[in-house]
């Protein structure tokens, strides 16, 4: 009774280890009986030949989570679609004290952003720009928001938003991402 009860549980974790569900270590905590044979992993690696394969494996393992999280991004155009997910959701922190994303979401110190890419700059509804904003005159695409994000200092000169920049350029594409895949953004 007890061998068939450790048999299922076995297929039970291999199964769950084979879907990717979880960790593998409980299915080998239980598989090897002799605990000897499992306490060390690197000595099997020397003797097993197919161990060889294992380590690259857990890499590829380890990163199930990124890759789900950056098909979040696969519908943008690239650069954008390339741009890691966890990274722009994490600096669009920077961000979030000012401005929300959502639809309908709420004025802060920042407009609203959600609808930005189809919008004239500086006509959020509701919102009271400065004249830097008011006087200027192109529609956001991602392109401008580089631009803005680079150096809104430089970029439209006399605005409020106080917020030096983002130098760097793969930080820039992993927010402007974010930001596209959160407010709405179609391609067109
Ligand atoms: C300290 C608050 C603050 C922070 C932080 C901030 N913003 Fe702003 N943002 C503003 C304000 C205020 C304006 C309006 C500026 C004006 O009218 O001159 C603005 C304007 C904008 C606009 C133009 C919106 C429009 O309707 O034309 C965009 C786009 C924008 N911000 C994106 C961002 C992004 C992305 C970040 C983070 C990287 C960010 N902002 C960080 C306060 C902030």
């Amino acid at each position: 009774m007890k061998f068939r009860m450790t048999a299922l549980a076995l297929v039970l974790a291999a199964g769950l280890g084979a879907c990717g569900g979880g960790s593998e270590e409980p299915a080998q905590l239980e598989a090897d009986a002799p605990p000897a044979e499992q306490s060390d992993a690197a000595d099997d690696a020397v003797e097993t030949p197919a161990a060889d394969v294992e380590p690259e494996e857990a890499e590829t393992a380890a990163a199930p989570a990124e890759t789900e999280a950056a098909s979040e991004f696969s519908g943008l155009p690239e650069p954008y679609a390339s741009a890691d997910y966890a990274t722009g959701r994490r600096l669009f922190m920077q961000c979030s004290s000012c401005h929300s994303l959502v639809e309908g979401g709420p004025t802060l110190l920042g407009p609203n952003l959600y609808g930005l890419f189809d919008r004239h700059v500086g006509e959020r509804e509701g919102f009271d720009y400065s004249k830097a904003l008011q006087d200027a005159d192109f529609e956001w695409t991602p392109e401008k928001l580089d631009q803005w994000l680079t150096s809104p200092r430089n970029f439209l000169p006399g605005n409020r938003m106080s917020f030096a920049g983002v130098p760097r350029e793969d930080q820039r594409t992993a927010i402007i991402a974010y930001v596209m895949s959160q407010t709405g953004y179609t391609q067109d």
